[in-house]
């Protein structure tokens, strides 16, 4: 009896290591670079969705390229991709006889879906939650036989007698109707006047990322590049009229005016996908465009990759920054008053360009605003002040009309760059509407008096405290193993417990720190 239940354990703990093994193909990415990917959604709520910087690969070129190589290795690396920020996603479809696959490898989509899905269901909760978008090209490659008439542009026409083959189906079960936004939905928010546009017109445009998250629950907006699908059969999935999608070379005009600007927020879903070098990925998130890398990597060396995630997936935030408040300790002998828990903008005339960093609320910068809610008009004050002295609402510092703001986008960050080239400024430092005064490493817009939407979550913690890598709970588990293993409880005869264990680890997972 003892000896099966040891077994049982140590069979356990290596399936565990296995797994935390193998879990990161990539270096999980630290608090503070969470913390900023994080902020940068939650700056860009008010942003619709076409016009978010989205970061992406094509699967194929990346990593689901070698039918020798072990699927679900691949599929983890894919999932270490989604962790470590990319949000959308190249998959290239092929028919096969009884289901759809995935090109160059064995997987077939339902595979594929699951995980994806479990990715999903890992960040599905207000503090993790993101939008995905994934990108369908169906290879007019190997079809069988009979079920196409074999012209490259044609329709695809499937048995219908086998339910694998039927996109909605495999969507339904694998993915889950309500996680994905479908054309319907957006006919709807249309209607109802919830969509915007570059305009500001309600009945056309996008959903805002805020509605899109925390009103509608939606992750996942599938498209399909290729039009091959009838698309009186596939209700879910937009066709690729809704976007503007450049491979090799870019086909957009670099902004250089605000009129410029203007016409290119007007294209909704620019993506560009090529390959890249860290300073071209950085350079077309300026432009406006979504990146999708298609250098090639294998599951060896993927995590080189890491370079062009690093210059891409933050374009906000300074290297390293938000550093946490707790790490800028008050020096002793001064008498003024010390907060780093506000952002300043700061300006690099040489290579103009800029990146925002941690400072010190109390000491005394000139502020940006911006005029009504124009996206490109922006205004650096006169005056210098504290950052309390810049409320949102206040028309002391900024001009008639003007308003205390951030650049919300790449684009609008690009505008405000050429601005202050072209008035000839120096390097310099001004305050934007981001801090974290309300709760430590939590920041948020609205200026100085601004709550923390999850204060609720984390009443008197500091924020960073409740970053847990989905890694560290792997080990949390092993622990839990060696735990029961020492109390000698027989995980098979003891399930229930077991289960209550892991509920309760995956609800403080959810809900934050217990105090
Ligand atoms: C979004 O817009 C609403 C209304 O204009 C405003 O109250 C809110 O603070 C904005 N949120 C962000 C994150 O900018
Ligand atoms: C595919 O994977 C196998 C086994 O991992 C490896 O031997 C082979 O070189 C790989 N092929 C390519 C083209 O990378
Ligand atoms: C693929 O890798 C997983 C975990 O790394 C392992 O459990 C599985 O047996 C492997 N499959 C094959 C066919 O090698
Ligand atoms: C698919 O069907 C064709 C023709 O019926 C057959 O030759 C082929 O082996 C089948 N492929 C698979 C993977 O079953
Ligand atoms: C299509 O091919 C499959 C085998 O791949 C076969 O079972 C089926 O009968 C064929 N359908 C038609 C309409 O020929
Ligand atoms: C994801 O969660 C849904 C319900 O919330 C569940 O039905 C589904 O099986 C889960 N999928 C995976 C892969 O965990
Ligand atoms: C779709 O795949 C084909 C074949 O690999 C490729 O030639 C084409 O450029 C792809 N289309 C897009 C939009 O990526
Ligand atoms: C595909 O599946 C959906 C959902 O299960 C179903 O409503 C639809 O009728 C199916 N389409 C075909 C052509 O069988
Ligand atoms: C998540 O956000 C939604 C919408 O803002 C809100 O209704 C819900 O209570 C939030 N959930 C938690 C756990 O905070
Ligand atoms: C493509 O999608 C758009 C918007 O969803 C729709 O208006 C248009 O009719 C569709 N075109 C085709 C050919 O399906
Ligand atoms: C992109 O443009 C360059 C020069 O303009 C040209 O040499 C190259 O072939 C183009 N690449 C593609 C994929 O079109
Ligand atoms: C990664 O490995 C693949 C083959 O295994 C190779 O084709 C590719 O060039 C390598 N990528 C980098 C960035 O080294």
């Amino acid at each position: 009896m003892q000896i099966p239940r040891k077994l049982l354990v140590i069979w356990a703990l290596l399936w565990e290591v296995i797994l935390c093994v193998n879990f990161e193909v990539l270096p999980a990415i630290d608090s503070q670079t969470q913390n900023a990917i994080r902020s940068q959604r939650d700056l860009m709520l008010n942003v619709t969705i076409d016009q978010l910087p989205l970061v992406g690969v094509n699967l194929r070129k990346v990593i689901l390229n070698n039918a020798s190589t072990n699927d679900t290795e691949s599929l983890l690396g894919m999932q270490s991709l989604m962790k470590n920020g990319v949000q959308n996603f190249m998959l290239e479809l092929q028919l096969r006889n009884d289901s759809w696959g995935v090109r160059d490898t064995n997987l077939d989509l339902q595979a594929f879906l699951v995980a994806f899905e479990s990715f999903i269901n890992k960040t599905d909760d207000n503090l993790s939650a993101n939008i995905l978008t994934l990108h369908l090209n169906i290879s007019t490659e190997e079809l069988p036989s009979n079920s196409t008439s074999g012209d490259d542009q044609s329709v695809i026409t499937v048995d219908p007698s086998k339910p694998m083959l039927n996109l909605t189906y495999v969507l339904d079960q694998f993915m889950g109707r309500f996680r994905i936004y479908t054309p319907d939905d957006l006919r709807t928010d249309r209607q109802l006047g919830s969509t915007f546009d570059t305009y500001g017109q309600s009945n056309s445009g996008w959903p805002t990322l805020n509605s899109f998250l925390y009103l509608k629950r939606k992750r996942v907006l599938i498209t399909e590049v290729s039009n091959r699908l009838n698309y009186s059969e596939v209700p879910y999935i937009f066709n690729n009229t809704i976007l503007h999608y450049d491979v090799g070379n870019k086909t957009l005009e670099t902004p250089n005016t605000i009129g410029e600007l203007l016409y290119t927020s007007t294209i909704s879903w620019r993506y560009l996908e090529a390959e890249f070098t860290p300073a071209e990925i950085q350079q077309y998130i300026s432009m406006g465009y979504s990146p999708v890398i298609s250098n090639h990597y294998s599951i060896g060396n993927l995590t080189q990759i890491s370079e062009l995630l690093g210059s891409s997936i933050i374009w906000s935030w300074g290297a390293g920054e938000p550093i946490p408040a707790f790490t800028t300790a008050t020096p002793k002998n001064s008498s003024s008053l010390v907060a780093y828990n506000c952002a300043l903008l700061k300006y690099y005339s040489t290579n103009n360009s800029a990146a925002w960093i941690v400072g010190n609320c109390y000491d005394k910068k000139q502020g940006l605003c911006r005029y009504a809610e124009q996206a490109f008009d922006w205004e650096v004050t006169e005056a210098d002040d504290t950052y309390f002295a810049f409320e949102q609402r206040s028309e002391c510092h900024c001009s008639d009309r003007y308003q205390f703001a951030l650049p919300r986008t790449p684009l609008e960050l690009t505008s405000l760059v050429i601005d202050l080239e072209r008035s000839g400024t120096q390097d310099k430092e001004i305050w934007i509407d981001l801090n974290s005064i309300a709760v430590g490493d939590c920041w948020v817009t609205g200026g100085p008096y601004a709550t923390c939407p999850y204060q609720k979550v984390v009443p008197h913690r500091n924020f960073v405290d409740m970053i847990t890598p989905v890694s560290v709970s792997c080990c949390v588990i092993l622990l839990i193993v060696f735990y029961l293993n020492l109390l000698r409880v027989p995980i098979h005869s003891n399930r229930k417990k077991w289960r209550k264990v892991v509920n309760e680890l995956s609800k403080t997972e959810l809900d934050g720190v217990p105090l």
